[in-house]
Parts: structure tokens; sequence; C-alpha cells
């Protein structure tokens, strides 16, 4: 088995070091190029408003420079060169096939073999994972690894999946009998709905067939009978519908251009039932314009480049479009204390985008 694999201690010791640089990163550089951007601001009077301002005002720095720098480099580090995520379970990729190839009930996976990936999702190497998280069968494992150093800080006891999971349950106002998670990955984000409540139906949907296969293999280890994990496309998922009470995504929305979302949307209020609830996760920066510059490098850095037409984008006007009489943005607190005041050092802008179907 995978876990069996005796440890491996030039790759251990490799990927302690990446997660210690994205402490060091998180922790001590973010927090200093920000004093010295409120150093800045208050020595020349300026009053930046977008991210060109905050650029204009410290982007030649060495300090900032190297914060970019960093952050671009331990990521690439992460995934590639001879320790690298991607090399290495390549390098177990038998194991990987036999275990993914051990008989699963079949009802926890809905594989199309037809299925054509969008072509946004397969022009990017997405947080600079060579080949996406779909092209290769050890994908799945890739990134289930890397995720434990992408937001360093969060505490996987006290997981944000577990906060959202119970924001969407004390938001809907009613039972949530079923419910779909779009875009459910490795089924990080789904597991605490089927394992927490195995009165619940529900779906996991993804375009990755590597990732759908061992989120499905992680159901049958924890010996879940209510979920189901189908490969298909968030934006046209080919779901009853009216089926679900609640729909969700986590960290989904930023994967997609605005078009892409502005189906998501509809989609997700064809699959409510009336009343039903639409909760996505994701990374909006709506106040700060340091954030707004970090984010959007961020963007680049890593690969993702719908963040920032994300956050550029009319969330109103979408959800109108898309069936929703309105919609809430508010902060998201993924962890105690993520949005108090002495919060000083990096987390993604977290941010919930909710809204009702018209019961
Ligand atoms: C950052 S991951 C988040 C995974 C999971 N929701 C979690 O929180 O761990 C984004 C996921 O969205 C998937 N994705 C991107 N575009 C999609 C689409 N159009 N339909 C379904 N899944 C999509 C990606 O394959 C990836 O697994």
């Amino acid at each position: 088995m995978i876990n069996d694999i005796p440890t491996h201690r030039p790759f251990d010791a490799f990927q302690a070091f990446v997660l210690d640089c994205k402490l060091f990163w998180t922790r001590q550089m973010f927090p200093e190029v920000r004093r010295a951007y409120l150093a800045k601001v208050a020595e020349t009077g300026a009053q930046p408003k977008t991210a060109d301002d905050v650029r204009a005002l410290i982007g030649a720095d060495t300090t900032t420079e190297f914060f970019g720098w960093f952050e671009r480099h331990q990521q690439r580090m992460k995934y590639s060169g001879r320790h690298g995520l991607a090399v290495h379970y390549a390098q177990h990729r038998d194991l990987i096939r036999e275990e993914l190839n051990e008989p699963l009930p079949e009802r926890l996976l809905r594989l199309n073999p037809d299925f054509v990936q969008p072509e946004y999702y397969t022009s990017i190497d997405i947080h600079q994972h060579p080949g996406g998280v779909w092209s290769d069968e050890t994908a799945g494992y890739v990134y289930e690894r890397g995720a434990k150093s992408t937001a360093p800080l969060l505490n996987k006891a006290e997981s944000l999946h577990h906060r959202l999971t119970a924001q969407v349950l004390e938001r809907a106002g009613r039972p949530v009998r079923a419910v779909a998670d779009l875009g459910c990955g490795f089924g990080g984000s789904t597991r605490p709905f089927y394992m927490d409540h195995p009165e619940m139906d529900v779906v996991g949907v993804e375009l990755s067939e590597p990732c759908l296969r061992l989120a499905a293999r992680r159901a049958m280890e924890e010996q879940a009978t209510n979920v189901q994990f189908v490969q298909g496309d968030a934006a046209d998922t080919g779901l009853e519908s009216g089926r679900f009470d609640a729909v969700t995504s986590t960290m989904v929305l930023h994967e997609m251009p605005p078009s892409h979302i502005r189906q998501m949307l509809k989609e997700s209020h064809r699959l409510l039932a009336p009343g039903g609830i639409s909760v996505h996760l994701d990374f909006l920066v709506r106040d700060d314009p340091f954030k707004l510059f970090v984010h959007y490098g961020h963007s680049a850095r890593n690969n993702e480049p719908f963040m920032v037409p994300l956050n550029k984008m009319d969330m109103e006007a979408a959800h109108r479009e898309a069936g929703f009489d309105s919609v809430e943005i508010v902060p998201f607190e993924e962890m105690s204390g993520a949005l108090a005041p002495g919060m000083t050092a990096w987390r993604f802008p977290w941010t919930l985008i909710i809204a009702r179907k018209a019961a």
C-alpha cells in the first residue's frame, strides 16, 4: 500500500524543508513586506488604491522582490526536482496503480471514459504541479500530499472543510438531506459531509479522474456508504435538477475563467431544490490594496491566472443571471483567530459567497 512505503528520508527531509520555507514566508516575510509598505505610505503620503499603486511604491524593493521570488521557487521545488512530489510519486507508480485498481463498491465512483476536459483546465500546470492535477495517474496522491503545505497555519483537526460544512448546515436553515460538492478534488471538502452526516446523500463532482479515484478509495477506507464521486464538469454536471438542499464548492471558482463560473452558478441554481442554498468558498480581496497586490502576485507565481478575473467579477450580476435573487459575500474564518486584528501572518483571503434559490 502506498501509505506503507518505507520512509524515504531524503524526500521527507526535503518536503519538511519546503514546508519550513512556506512557514517562514507566511509568518516572517509577509509581515516584513507589509511593514515596508506601511512605512513607504507614511513617508510619501501616497494613497494607494490598486495593486498597481502598491507595486509602484514597493515592487522594486529587494524585500518585496525576494518575497515573490521565494514563493515562486519554494512552490517549484515542492513539485519538481529530485525530491519533488511529482517525481517521488512517479517512482511509486506501480504501487499506486495497484492500490487504485483494487475493487471499490460500485456506487462509490462514476467515471466517464469519453469525458473531454475543458481547454482552460488542460492548458495550465495549476499550482506549478507538472501536468496539473488530472493528467497523470499519480496526480491525486501528489495533490493530497501537496495540500499539506499550501496554507501551513491551518489545523487539520479543526479543518477549514469542517468549518465550511458547519456553516453550510447552519445557514441552510433547514435539514440538508442532499449536498453536491463541486470540484471535490481528492475528496477533502466532501469528507466532513459524508463522514459526519451519515444520513446525507453526498455527491462529489470533479474533472480529474486520478483525484476522483483517490477520493473514492479514501471513502472506501472510511467505509462510507452515503457518497458518490462523479466525473463531470461543475458547470454541466448531468445530475438531476432540484436534487440538492445545498450545493457547495471549495477553492474551485478561482480555477475557472469567468464564463465558466457564470455557467457553474447557473448549474448550482438548477441542481438546488426550491429554498436550497448555494455556498461557494473562495478567495476575494475587497478592501486592502496591499493584500490585493500580494494576491495578484500569488496568482502569477502559483500559475493560477483566474484568481484575478474572479476578484474583478460582478458577483451580484453573475448570481442574478444564474437565477438567484441576491448574494451575500462574507469573510470566512478558516481557523480560530484568522480574522482577529492581531493576525499579521499571510493567509488566503477566504470568502463565502452565499445565495438561496427562491422557495
Ligand atoms: C483547489 S482544488 C480544491 C479541491 C477540493 N474542493 C478541496 O477543497 O480540497 C480545485 C479542484 O477543482 C477542480 N476543478 C476545476 N475546474 C473544474 C470544473 N469545471 N468542474 C469540476 N471540477 C473542477 C480541480 O480539478 C481541482 O480538483
